[in-house]
């Protein structure tokens, strides 16, 4: 919370305004019942029909000076905490911007959805909460108990019997309910994760028709989220009756009391009126604090996973004074190891390998031999476990990481385009390029060819993920916007897979001749693809298994040759 309370500072009027109005609408509701009794005893009692005209009038303004304060109390309350919760969620969301990869797969994207939306509302309300019913109810139950004992101190006894039996009940009911709510969080966040991941693969799960698959895993986890809600909502349900049968015969007794008091005359029936009053008021006060520290609970829950988020630091850190020029892209691995976050093997084995700036590096392997994860470690998406990468001669970890970032262009292995215009994708790029340079882009990535077919040209849309382009054209409008970026190092991870191989064969070209000081890493599934790279990486299981170019390996590489052979018999059967 400590970490949080700063956020509040622009709306500090507002929660400070909003406890202060409460507290003078519970005057006004105070005062009411005890005027009605005036009404009663004096007014009517003396038949003084100008007494009660006066007394109603105050009575009124009495209602609506509650009103008024009660209603902007609301007003500031409810400013207060959406405010509040906003200035969370933007500092949330920062954060995760901030995040690296090994940050993402611990918390997972679906559980960060959640708490941007699901506990930052829960921490708004109870921040709401916070600044009306918590200070409403305890005001509420002091002002009224005093008027009660004003208005008869005998009476007041009653309470010694009702105000402890409704904190027994109320003290059980929480303390069963409690690990339920804390529990509710968690249920969203796995409903939330099948809606992301069926949602985002919606037409994957069609196309292998998944359907029904998703459906049962949506349903198990849905119900798993209504039983613990329900579960946690009977307890309070079956608080209610309780809570009226106390109240009622409260009032019983007060009335049994009372009314004896009357006969005998040491009370009027106005003051009669009134306590009765003051007693709802009370004990709905007490009803209110337990509802209260039920919220309250939630918001604990929810405050205590946006401060996870919050204290989380990329361990992708700068250096005091990096290096803020990179000089070439030649690259070297020196005893590389790595080992993902919470995985028990190493990805990576002692990697060693050089290569000139220009050089065009192929890699190929096995899906999960870990080529991924070893180009991942250049641009920093993950730090290595042992030994070094350089870049330029110098370590990636003495470079500035905004511009080791801009230098080492990375195409992912699966390519998102945002929704806009082909030009704003391509500025994702470099924010500064003119058409002239975009379109250069375009045709070094062999996208030039479709995009100039089009009428609007540059302004031809983009949907969200790209989803009206196909898998081919979508990676050659990444690779452009990678170049964009006049990258020293450029990694295509699988990025031409969706492309033809007389379309690759182009981009590999265009490459070596326009491009001859950038070097390129391209891991690839097909030997087409790579055949023409200086020099090819083979690994096997997170090894190096050999290294040299087409020709050489072709002499000294077994598994080299292996998806040699297949590939070509695949290409004699078509
Ligand atoms: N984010 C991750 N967290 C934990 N393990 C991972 C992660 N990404 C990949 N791996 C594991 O690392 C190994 C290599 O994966 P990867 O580099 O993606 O292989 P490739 O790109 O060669 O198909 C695999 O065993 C995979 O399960
Ligand atoms: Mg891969």
């Amino acid at each position: 919370m400590k970490k949080l309370l700063p956020l509040m500072k622009k709306y500090i009027a507002f929660a400070i305004l909003s406890p202060v109005f409460m507290i003078l609408e519970v005057v006004g509701d105070v005062i009411i019942p005890y005027l009605m009794s005036r009404i009663v005893d004096v007014g009517i009692v003396n038949q003084d029909i100008d007494y009660i005209i006066k007394i109603g009038l105050i009575m009124i303004l009495a209602a609506l000076f509650a009103m008024f304060f009660g209603v902007s109390s609301s007003f500031f309350g409810a400013s207060a905490g959406y405010g509040f919760a906003a200035e969370i969620r933007g500092k949330v969301f920062e954060k995760v911007q901030g995040f690296s990869f090994a940050n993402l797969d611990k918390f997972t994207v679906s559980s960060l959805i959640t708490r941007l939306t699901n506990d930052c509302n829960t921490i708004g309300q109870v921040t709401m909460m916070s600044l009306r019913m918590a200070i409403r109810a305890p005001f509420m139950m002091i002002f009224a108990l005093i008027m009660a004992y004003r208005v008869n101190s005998s009476l007041v006894r009653v309470f010694l019997i009702s105000l402890p039996l409704l904190a027994i009940a109320i003290t059980i009911t929480l303390s069963k309910a409690r690990p339920l709510f804390m529990k509710l969080q968690t249920h969203v966040d796995k409903v939330n994760g099948v809606i992301q991941e069926n949602l985002t693969n919606i037409r994957i799960v069609k196309s292998f028709n998944r359907q029904d698959f998703e459906e049962a895993k949506f349903k198990e986890r849905n119900d798993g989220l209504r039983n613990t809600a329900f579960k946690a909502i009977s307890y309070i349900i079956f608080l209610m009756p309780i809570f009226n049968l106390i109240v009622y015969s409260t009032i019983i007794a007060v009335l049994w009391f009372g009314g004896k008091q009357i006969t005998i005359g040491s009370m009027s029936g106005g003051a009669l009126i009134s306590f009765v009053t003051y007693i709802t008021q009370i004990l709905m006060a007490l009803m209110m604090i337990s509802m209260y520290f039920m919220n309250l609970l939630r918001g604990s829950a929810s405050v205590s996973r946006i401060t996870e988020v919050l204290n989380t630091e990329s361990e992708i850190t700068e250096i005091y004074s990096p290096v803020k020029d990179l000089k070439d892209g030649s690259i070297s691995f020196e005893n590389v190891s790595f080992i993902y976050p919470g995985s028990s093997g190493p990805a990576l084995n002692n990697i060693n390998f050089s290569i000139k700036a220009g050089e065009i590096l192929g890699i190929i392997g096995s899906t999960g031999s870990s080529k991924s994860t070893l180009v991942q470690l250049i641009p920093r998406l993950y730090d290595v476990t042992e030994g070094s990468i350089k870049v330029g001669g110098v370590d990636v970890r003495d470079y500035d990481l905004k511009l080791l970032r801009d230098k080492v262009a990375f195409v992912l292995q699966k390519n998102t385009l945002f929704s806009g215009t082909i030009r704003s994708n391509m500025k994702w790029g470099n924010e500064e390029a003119s058409d002239e340079e975009i379109i250069e882009a375009l045709k070094h990535a062999e996208a030039w060819e479709f995009v100039s077919t089009y009428e609007d040209g540059l302004d031809h849309i983009v949907e969200q993920n790209g989803d009206n382009y196909s898998g081919g054209q979508k990676q050659r409008l990444t690779i452009a916007r990678a170049l964009l970026k006049s990258p020293k190092v450029i990694i295509l991870d699988d990025s031409t897979s969706a492309v033809d191989m007389t379309t690759d064969a182009k981009i590999q070209k265009a490459f070596k001749h326009n491009l001859p000081n950038v070097t390129t890493i391209i891991i690839a599934q097909r030997i087409s693809s790579i055949q023409h790279a200086d020099r090819i990486i083979v690994m096997h299981e997170g090894n190096i298994e050999s290294i040299g170019s087409h020709d050489e390996l072709i002499k000294k590489s077994p598994i080299y040759n292996e998806i040699y052979e297949s590939q070509q018999k695949g290409v004699i059967g078509e």
